[in-house]
């Protein structure tokens, strides 16, 4: 296995978590990420938030590699995610993501979905696995439920079981792809409190969300993103509060009152 070595860049960006720069990424004739440098602190919590198409998920993808970016640099704590010879495997140990569909095995039980990553990639024994699932199931006030299957359970209980099975890998950083989105209006904020409690126990995160007023309490900065570029970006009372481009103005005004136009 190749060992990610430090090297100049890495040096660098040793203070940021994550270090993004003068990222591009293209479908085709299609470029989605037109150049995006965003830093994120040890312990930053940051939303990004943007109109349909502009590049979010695309860009969180690229974090983790599940997409190769075209041009620009990506460090995610030691390891340069962007060089073609970084242990890809060890790196995505180090981040959790959770997606909108929450992407449980429907066979597994809830306790089973969360030791099998534990037992399979970290060689963890069952106890151990299951003390640690069983740890963070609490954490998410599911562990009495941790002998069901996921169909048993609400939407926002499944994907309170997803940030339980991603916090297992015990993460230094944290990815959310718009995660309340799919959930019945009533469970949005069960989520939405797990993840302000991890928040605020210190965990780095890049939380793509249209939930403004999570974005506004719980996020140290947010980012507006439009057509592939970072368009402002700075403290949530700022760039929600009292934005300063035009773009990012239309974009809060449809978000905040759909019916306006
Ligand atoms: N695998 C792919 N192949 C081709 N085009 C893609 C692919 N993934 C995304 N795109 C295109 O890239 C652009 C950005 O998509 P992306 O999913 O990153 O946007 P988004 O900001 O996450 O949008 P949404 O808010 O709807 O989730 C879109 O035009 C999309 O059609
Ligand atoms: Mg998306």
């Amino acid at each position: 296995m190749t060992q990610n070595t430090p090297n100049s860049t890495v040096e660098t960006a040793a203070a940021a978590a994550v270090s993004i720069t003068d990222l591009h990424k293209s479908y085709g004739d299609n470029e989605v990420l037109k150049g995006i440098s965003i830093d994120i602190a040890p312990g930053e919590v940051v939303c990004l938030i943007g109109a349909s198409g502009s590049g979010k998920s695309t860009l969180l993808r690229c974090v983790n590699r599940l997409e190769d970016p075209n041009a620009g640099t990506i460090t995610v704590g030691d390891y340069e995610a962007t060089d073609p010879d970084v242990n890809l495997d060890a790196m995505r140990r180090e981040i959790g993501m959770v997606f909108q569909q929450f992407n449980l095995f429907p066979h597994l039980s809830v306790l089973e979905n969360c030791t099998i990553t534990p037992r399979r990639v970290l060689k963890q024994s069952q106890a151990d696995a299951e003390a640690e699932a069983l740890k963070q199931l609490d954490k998410v006030g599911l562990k009495h439920l941790a002998d069901r299957r996921p169909e048993q359970l609400s939407g926002g209980q499944q994907q309170r079981v997803a940030i339980a099975r991603a916090l297992t890998m015990k993460p230094q950083l944290m990815l959310f792809d718009e995660p309340t989105s799919a959930l019945d209006p009533e469970t949005v904020g069960d989520v939405l409190a797990i993840m302000r409690q991890l928040a605020q126990a210190g965990m780095t995160m890049l939380v793509v969300t249209h939930e403004m007023g999570f974005a506004r309490e719980v996020a140290d900065r947010v980012v507006f993103m439009d057509q592939g570029v970072v368009v402002e970006e700075g403290p949530a009372a700022e760039v929600i509060g009292n934005p300063s481009q035009p773009r990012t103005q239309d974009f809060l005004r449809r978000v905040l009152n759909p019916l306006s136009d």
